[in-house]
């Protein structure tokens, strides 16, 4: 599949605010500031696609993009989660949203789950495992940033990841990721032309 040519399409707050629910999507989640917004980015080679930010909790809605005009295949970036500045209310409402998207949205093939590869796996990083096994969707993890750690020290974090997840391996992928380098990038391509295939 062409990513380049990805558009934005929609934000929506809610899940009854998503467009309609044919065709495929995959969704981008992970903790707030991870790099999933900078993720979508070096896979459309479009560094102005989805916002990016030092801040974290810059995306805080449902943003839809598709692959194509017109096409049924879509990419998500979801809000980041864990954000500790915005209110405990404003989180719960957070949560409820990204739990409703994840547990009903029917178009979604599986989730790229985006991980500071020096902080990975997080309670809610478990959280969203938990969510994609009741609904048997499969996760792709990236382990982002990978440019921050040297060679070794960054395919120890892998290993570590690869062993601490050996319960799920039926349902999850990992790799390594740096949208700094442009590495994993046919990695992460194939994965998705697996999933958005019809
Ligand atoms: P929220 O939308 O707030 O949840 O954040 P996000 O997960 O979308 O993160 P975003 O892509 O906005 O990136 C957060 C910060 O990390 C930005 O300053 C990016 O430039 C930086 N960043 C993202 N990916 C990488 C990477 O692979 N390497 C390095 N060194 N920095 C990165
Ligand atoms: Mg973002």
């Amino acid at each position: 599949l062409n990513y380049q040519t990805a558009q934005y399409m929609i934000s929506a707050p809610t899940l009854a605010q998503c467009p309609p629910e044919t065709g495929a999507e995959v969704a981008f989640a992970g903790r707030s500031n991870a790099g999933k917004s900078s993720s979508i980015n070096t896979l459309t080679q479009n560094s102005r696609l989805a916002r990016t930010s030092k801040t974290p909790g810059r995306t805080q809605l449902i943003n839809f993009f598709s692959l194509h005009k017109g096409t049924d295949q879509r990419l998500v970036d979801l809000p980041g989660y864990g954000f500790a500045k915005v209110p405990e209310k404003v989180k719960l409402e957070w949560q409820r949203h990204l739990s409703e998207y994840l547990l009903q949205r029917q178009s979604l093939r599986g989730i790229v789950l985006v991980m500071d590869i020096r902080h990975p796996l997080t309670e809610f990083d478990q959280m969203m495992l938990q969510w994609a096994d009741e609904v048997n969707k499969p996760v792709h993890i990236l382990l982002t940033k990978s440019d921050k750690l040297k060679r070794g020290a960054a395919k120890n974090a892998l290993q570590q990841v690869r062993s601490a997840l050996q319960e799920w391996q039926d349902l999850v992928t990992i790799q390594m990721f740096s949208s700094l380098k442009k590495d994993g990038v046919d990695q992460l391509r194939k994965k998705l032309d697996e999933w958005l295939a019809d």
